[in-house]
C-alpha cells in the first residue's frame, strides 16, 4: 500500500516542498507552479572555510542542526501550511553521503507523516530546471550549458526529462578548475567568486592553451589550462619574480569561458534551437553571464539565465525538477536512500520510483 494518497498530476499549480543537502547548504524553498513562494538557506560554509574546503562530518553535523528550523521557515515564509504541500522533493545524490541522508531522512519522515509523495532528485537535474523557475513560458527544445563543480557539459534537452549530451569535459569540470586555480592563487575555497573578484582588477594578457577550441566537437579539456597557470605562478616564484595575480584571474577566467561559450552555442546553431539556457554555480559568474548574452544576442538566439542565486546550490531548484517529475507521476517509495555519485549520463537518463 502506497505511504501517499495520489494527488492530481495535471493539478494547475501544484506546491512543492524542496529540500536540499548535498553540501554545505541546508536548503529548503516552496514552489506553486514555476512561482517560487520561499527560498531558505543555512550554510556551513564559514566554519568549512577555516579547512580549505568541506569537511564531510561537519557538514553533516550542520544539516542534522539547521534542517528543521530550515524547512519551518521555508513553509512560514511561503504563507502555506504543511497540509498544502502537494509533494516532497528532496536531493538524494549526488554528493556527499552523509549530508544527503540527513535530507533524504528528514524528508521520507515528512511525506510519511503527511501521507503526500516523496520525489528523489538528482542535484544535477535540479541545476538543470533552475532556469524554468525564470521564465514560465520556456519550453524545451533548447539547448543548455551545465557548468558546476563536478560536471561541465553542453546539453541538448529534447524534453524536460530528456536530454542528449552533445559535449562536455574530457577531464576536470569547470568548477574545479576555478577552485584549483584559485588556491594556487591563495585565494579561499570555493575558488569561483573569489577569481571573478580578484579578475575585476587585471586584464588578459598571461598566455593560456587553447582547450580545444574550434576542435574536439562540443568536448573541452580543463586539466592543460589549470596545468598552465600552476607552472606559470610557479615559474615565477621560483625566478623570484613578480606577476600580477589579477591578471593570472582573469587570463584564466577568459580561457575557461569563451570555450563554454562558443561551443555551447554552436551546438545551439547546430541544433536548430532557437532557446539556450544554463545551470551550475560558474553559471553565477559574471565573466560567463556577459560573454554568453553578447553571443546569444549575435545569432538571434534567446537565454534564459537562472538568478545568480539559483546557479549555486538551492533547494528552489529542487523544487523545480520536483514539478518535472511531479507531472510524470515518479514518485519514490520508502526505501529511497541517498547516492554518492551518479554518472552523468545516469543523470540524465529519468529513472521511474528511484529507490
Ligand atoms: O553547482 P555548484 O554550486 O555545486 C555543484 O553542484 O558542484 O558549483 C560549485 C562550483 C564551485 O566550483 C565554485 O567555485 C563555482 O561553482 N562557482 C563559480 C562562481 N560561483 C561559484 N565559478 C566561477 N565564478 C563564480 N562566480
Ligand atoms: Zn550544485
Amino acid at each position: 500500500m502506497a505511504y501517499y494518497v495520489k494527488p492530481d498530476l495535471q493539478k494547475k499549480e501544484p506546491i512543492i516542498l524542496g529540500i536540499e543537502s548535498s553540501c554545505d547548504e541546508t536548503a529548503a524553498a516552496v514552489i506553486r507552479g514555476r512561482m517560487i513562494l520561499s527560498d531558505e538557506i543555512a550554510s556551513s560554509a564559514n566554519i568549512q572555510a577555516k579547512f580549505g574546503g568541506v569537511v564531510p562530518e561537519i557538514a553533516s553535523r550542520a544539516h542534522t542542526d539547521y534542517i528543521a528550523d530550515v524547512v519551518e521557515r521555508a513553509i512560514e515564509k511561503a504563507g502555506i501550511t504543511y497540509a498544502d504541500i502537494d509533494a516532497v522533493a528532496v536531493t538524494y545524490g549526488a554528493g556527499l553521503l552523509g549530508a544527503l541522508l540527513v535530507g533524504v531522512s528528514f524528508a521520507k519522515a515528512l511525506a510519511y507523516a503527511l501521507k503526500k509523495p516523496l520525489i528523489a532528485v538528482n542535484h544535477i537535474r535540479g541545476h538543470l530546471a533552475a532556469a524554468y523557475l525564470d521564465e514560465p513560458t520556456l519550453k524545451p527544445p533548447f539547448v543548455t550549458l551545465l557548468a558546476s563543480g563536478g560536471h561541465t557539459a553542453v546539453l541538448y534537452a529534447k524534453t524536460e526529462a530528456e536530454f542528449e549530451i552533445l559535449g562536455a569535459t574530457l577531464d576536470d569540470a569547470a568548477g574545479e578548475a576555478f577552485d584549483k586555480v584559485a588556491r594556487v592563487l591563495g585565494l579561499s575555497y570555493p575558488g569561483g567568486p573569489h577569481i571573478e573578484n580578484c579578475a575585476r582588477d587585471g586584464k588578459p594578457v598571461v598566455p593560456m592553451p587553447k582547450m580545444l577550441k574550434g576542435g574536439g566537437g562540443y568536448n573541452f579539456s580543463y586539466s592543460g589550462l589549470k596545468t598552465a597557470v600552476i607552472n606559470y605562478c610557479h615559474t615565477k616564484e621560483q625566478k623570484n619574480e613578480k606577476y600580477s595575480k589579477a591578471d593570472v584571474a582573469s587570463s584564466f577566467q577568459a580561457a575557461a569561458v569563451d570555450v563554454l561559450v562558443e561551443k555551447t552555442v554552436s551546438a545551439a546553431l547546430e541544433k536548430g534551437v532557437d532557446t539556450v539556457t544554463a545551470g551550475g554555480g560558474v553559471v553565477a559568474n559574471g565573466y560567463l553571464r556577459e560573454s554568453l548574452q553578447k553571443a546569444c544576442d549575435g545569432k538571434g538566439l534567446k537565454l534564459v539565465l537562472p538568478e545568480r542565486r539559483y546557479c549555486t546550490d538551492n533547494a528552489a531548484m529542487i523544487a523545480a525538477e520536483g514539478l518535472v517529475q511531479f507531472r510524470l507521476g515518479n514518485f519514490a517509495d520508502m526505501a529511497l536512500t541517498a547516492k554518492a555519485s551518479i554518472p552523468l549520463s545516469a543523470t540524465l537518463r529519468t529513472v521511474q520510483n528511484q529507490k
